[in-house]
């Protein structure tokens, strides 16, 4: 199937918020480059539509291990973390997060493209990837305590920063959290 079908049934997943979620999704989908931005500037899916696909592996495996393990918890919760968790990565609605880089005149003189696909913006106050994710969702979405802790917490403890929620994680984030690592690092390198 493609992504874009993948995608759009992997919403539909969302009933118990359903409008509040189609109205998240408007502004994500056509405010932000959710749609168009890569998942990261050299490393995996840096392409157009990364982000997209990266959030759509996400979900798929989420949901496959959460029916093995915990089929108590919704997959409504799972969808929106899983869709939304690098949301961040998308930027600001006027300033993407990811610039394409431009090949040099050898590169485009013998047919190739950059070398290192996108760079990072400067136009933005920085802000983790989790944690913007979360300044733009919020005030959209009535977001649970636990899709929260999911989202702003997802890279576990590879992350210096995230220390304090040590011994303290939410089953909905240890799903997301290995689901994440599995696309990146296994299907995501397939
Ligand atoms: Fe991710």
């Amino acid at each position: 199937m493609e992504i874009r079908e993948r995608y759009e049934s992997l919403k539909g997943l969302v009933t118990q918020r359903k409008a509040e979620f189609a109205a998240l999704m408007d502004f994500v989908e056509n405010e932000t480059s959710y749609l168009t931005a890569p998942a990261s500037t050299r490393f995996h899916l840096c392409r157009e539509g990364g982000l997209l696909e990266h959030s759509v592996n996400v979900c798929e495996n989420m949901l496959k291990i959460r029916a093995a393990l915990a089929p108590e918890i919704s997959e409504e919760s799972c969808a929106v973390v899983a869709l939304l968790h690098d949301l961040g990565k998308a930027g600001m609605p006027d300033r993407p997060m990811y610039i394409p880089n431009q090949p040099t005149a050898k590169q485009k003189q013998y047919g190739y493209g950059p070398s290192v696909p996108y760079h990072t913006s400067d136009k933005l106050t920085y802000l983790s990837v989790p944690v913007r994710s979360l300044y733009l969702i919020a005030p959209r979405f009535p977001l649970t305590e636990e899709e929260a802790q999911a989202i702003v917490y997802h890279d576990g403890q590879y992350v210096d920063d995230n220390r304090s929620v040590a011994t303290k994680e939410c089953p909905l984030l240890f799903l997301l959290q290995y689901a994440d690592s599995w696309s990146c690092f296994v299907t995501e390198r397939r």
